[in-house]
């Protein structure tokens, strides 16, 4: 049986219960700026770009979740994240440092288990272990590798082959690989769409209990907004491509310690599920007539909380969130 996950409840300066994202350490794990990728046409002709101008910033323990409709550049995005593909122009900064190849600094869990069906469950982690701490004896390789395999509740499977586990232990087995590596950042592309609700429930569980225990930095890839509203302390929304924008930031304003069974009840639940899908109804669509009205700096995009008695998202300033790390690298 999974233990429910819980968060501490955050008090902001008046005493109110705020998102747990109040306590964000300023480390910043995670810089993009002016961020762009293009592909060349099928026809040869020319190049299309599926997004452009994107900036954002995600500090050390928070977990940020994307969400845009489909092709508008959510895997090219985490695939430039991991380095596995490089931007057509713009910068990637990992804790500080430019991002310009895969590195065990950065765990992917891809949508699919991606195992290795050859090796087992330990194997399969094992390797990734060993991959990371090359000069660890096998005792010890297998001691870390135990702890994550205890963690997302596998343990007796360890011998298991992947045509021998179910998708949802698949999926855990991918988890627990990521995490056992203890990377800088987790990043995930909607890996839990492929499960059946309960399993995903408590793989989501799961999730939330490992990354408290680890003050992991995670980056996720998801379409369902109930799982952005539980997992997430921000949202970043995508609009439609080709030419797809960051276009704003929601903040989670449910308090840190929701659980799936609790968070509909919270007054900002509603506000928070309305405000996602009016924006994957209409916005996505109607940003460029949004911004022509309202205007719209890329290098500092709106962010919106949505509150129970508000009458529309609040707008702040991200500014500081969104320093150029190559200005602050000028600096130092
Ligand atoms: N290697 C490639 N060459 C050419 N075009 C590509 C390549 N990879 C992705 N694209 C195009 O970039 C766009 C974004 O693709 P991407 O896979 O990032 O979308 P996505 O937002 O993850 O979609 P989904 O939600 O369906 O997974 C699509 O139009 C896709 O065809
Ligand atoms: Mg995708």
């Amino acid at each position: 049986m999974t233990a429910t996950p819980v968060r501490l409840p955050i008090s902001n300066a008046a005493g109110e219960t705020v998102s747990n994202m109040a306590s964000r350490p300023a480390r910043k794990m995670i810089q993009i700026e002016a961020l762009e990728r293009r592909f060349p046409n099928p026809n040869g002709k020319g190049e299309t770009q599926v997004f452009g101008d994107v900036n954002f910033t995600a500090h050390e323990g928070e977990f940020v979740c994307l969400i845009g409709h489909s092709g508008c550049g959510k895997t090219t995005l985490l695939n430039i994240l991991a380095g596995l593909d490089k931007p057509s122009s713009g910068y990637v900064f990992v804790d500080g440092k430019e991002v310009s190849g895969p590195s065990l600094d950065r765990a992917v869990v891809f949508q699919g288990h991606a195992l290795m069906p050859w090796m087992t469950a330990m194997g399969n982690i094992e390797f990734a272990v060993k991959s990371r701490w090359r000069n660890w004896s096998k005792a010890k390789a297998i001691e870390q590798c135990q702890k994550y395999i205890d963690m997302v509740h596998l343990t007796g499977s360890e011998s298991k082959k992947p045509a021998q586990l179910s998708g949802g232990m698949k999926q855990r087995v991918g988890i627990a690989r990521a995490f056992s590596i203890e990377p800088k950042i987790l990043l995930m592309d909607e890996p839990f769409s492929a499960l059946d609700a309960l399993t995903r429930g408590s793989l989501q569980d799961e999730l939330v209990s490992i990354c408290q225990a680890t003050n992991q930095t995670v980056f996720m890839i998801t379409h369902d907004v109930d799982e952005a509203i539980l997992l997430a302390d921000r949202i970043v929304l995508m609009t439609n491509g080709p030419r797809a924008r960051l276009c704003e930031i929601v903040e989670n304003t449910l308090p840190g310690d929701r659980t799936r069974s609790d968070m509909h009840t919270h007054p900002n639940y509603y506000p928070m599920r309305n405000h996602l899908l009016e924006f994957l109804v209409n916005r996505s669509k109607t940003f460029a007539k949004e911004i022509a009205a309202d205007g719209f700096d890329p290098r500092n995009p709106p962010v919106a909380r949505p509150q129970a008695g508000a009458q529309a998202a609040t707008r702040l300033s991200a500014a500081s969130d969104n320093q150029s790390a190559t200005t602050e690298k000028k600096a130092s």
